[in-house]
């Protein structure tokens, strides 16, 4: 039987591997241009990280994880996201004890077992950043900027940026009651999981995707009316900044994350014609995870943005992906293959990409994969060329043809390219 990938994962070939490194170079150029250095962490982490960090009761931790013992019976988790490993690094290298604030970008596949449906996946990918030690506005604003320009850089005009905050703990406490007294007259119209969450973490009810419990508990309380005076205030600044700055926004009382460790700012791009997988990244402020994950009282903010769903928003943008071409060596004799095999490998050294025929065809055929490959020209090697000392140089667009000694070939090609 043939052995395929596993359901929710897949194989990313070429051409679309250009496209992948297309959008990974946008994303690290724009992050270090506003000072964010790259931070590499395990694949797997110790299971009671994600427990502590993201929340016993959210969907992620409840349901999702890929949690396995190991030879030594240790319970490891494959990451399902990256700030809780970030805020584990930060605290197991005191990389707080530096420059202030500690801004981190990473990149790389993330793991939830989810219902694999369009831009849903149980391997996928995000590009995301952390920045640590500010209780500042003025750092929500410099992280939800970055956001933007990373989708204005990539070319992403149409989407929503939506805003909220979801308070601190002494507010969230007074809304918690709220919550509890508007859901509890119709708990048992709730899913059997929303039972649960009600009775641990009522909060996490208003992220369930089963339809009969948004229903239930509509006209429930929303968060900014208990907010108290100081996540008001950073809240407004927030707001103010973004206007400053032209990035247009919309207030959404019903944004309210789906991890636990969120506090004062929550922010999401989405794009409504991806259907139910329009979030395409979302982030905000955690001001208590990094004590929660037994590190010092340190604040921290960042997002994670969902390479799949990036694509898919893109697929317009990068058809058009333009490949710098390559110069195709033809040998049309094959007594010249070494000097075939040698004038490739100078090219090579000399920076260009260079190709030639590995497979033994005929000249005509030789320019026929020459075409496929997108070879922008043919340097020809034939009886003519090696005895006379020259070389033919075919344009493959326009198929014109100029001879070229070697001592000036570098230079023509270069010219052509250009
Ligand atoms: P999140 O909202 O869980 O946040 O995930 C961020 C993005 O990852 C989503 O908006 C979505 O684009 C993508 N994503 C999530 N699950 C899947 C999936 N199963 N298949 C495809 N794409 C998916 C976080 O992960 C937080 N760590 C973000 C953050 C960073 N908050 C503060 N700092």
């Amino acid at each position: 039987m043939q052995i395929k990938a596993p359901r929710g994962t897949y194989d990313i070939l070429p051409p679309d591997s250009d496209k992948w490194q297309y959008i990974e170079k946008v994303l690290r150029e724009t992050a270090q241009l506003f000072g964010f250095q790259e931070i590499r962490f395990p694949i797997f982490e110790h299971t009671e990280l994600f427990e502590r960090g993201v929340g016993e009761t959210t969907d992620i931790v409840s349901k999702e994880m890929y949690t396995f013992r190991d030879k030594g019976d240790r319970s490891v988790t494959l990451r399902p996201e990256g700030t809780a490993s970030c805020t584990r690094a930060l605290i197991e290298h005191s990389a707080y004890s530096g420059v202030m604030p500690v801004k981190w970008y990473y990149t790389g596949p993330m793991f939830r077992y989810d219902r694999p449906a369009a831009g849903r996946f149980r391997q996928f990918h995000q590009f995301g950043v952390e920045a640590f030690g500010s209780h500042s506005p003025q750092l929500d604003i410099e992280v939800i900027s970055l956001l933007v320009q990373i989708l204005a850089n990539l070319g992403l005009k149409e989407y929503e940026l939506h805003l909220n905050s979801v308070g601190c703990p002494k507010c969230r406490e007074v809304y918690r009651q709220k919550l509890v007294d508007h859901i509890r007259p119709v708990k048992e119209h709730l899913c059997k999981d929303c039972q649960i969450r009600f009775e641990k973490n009522p909060l996490r009810v208003l992220d369930c995707k089963v339809n009969t419990c948004h229903e239930a508990i509509t006209g429930y309380p929303v968060i900014y009316d208990t907010l108290c005076e100081d996540c008001r205030e950073h809240y407004s600044i927030v707001q103010k900044g973004l206007q400053e700055i032209g990035i247009p926004y919309q207030h959404d009382n019903n944004l309210v994350r789906g991890l636990d460790y969120y506090t004062n700012t929550a922010f999401e791009i989405h794009l409504p014609q991806l259907g139910t997988a329009s979030a395409i990244g979302g982030g905000g402020r955690y001001n208590g995870l990094v004590h929660e994950c037994g590190g010092p009282d340190i604040p921290g903010i960042g997002f994670a943005i969902g390479l799949e769903r990036l694509l898919l928003a893109l697929e317009n943008e990068l058809s058009a992906l333009n490949k710098p071409g390559c110069v195709f060596v033809a040998v049309f004799d094959k007594t010249y293959d070494m000097d075939g095999l040698k004038l490739v490998n100078q090219l090579r050294k000399d920076g260009f990409a260079a190709e030639r025929d590995t497979t033994g065809r005929s000249a005509k055929a030789q320019m026929k994969f020459a075409d496929k490959l997108g070879a922008r020209m043919a340097i020809i090697l034939g009886k003519d060329e090696m005895d006379n000392g020259y070389y033919t140089l075919r344009n493959m667009e326009s198929k014109e043809q100029i001879t070229v000694k070697p001592k000036d070939l570098n230079s023509t090609i270069k010219k052509i390219l250009a």
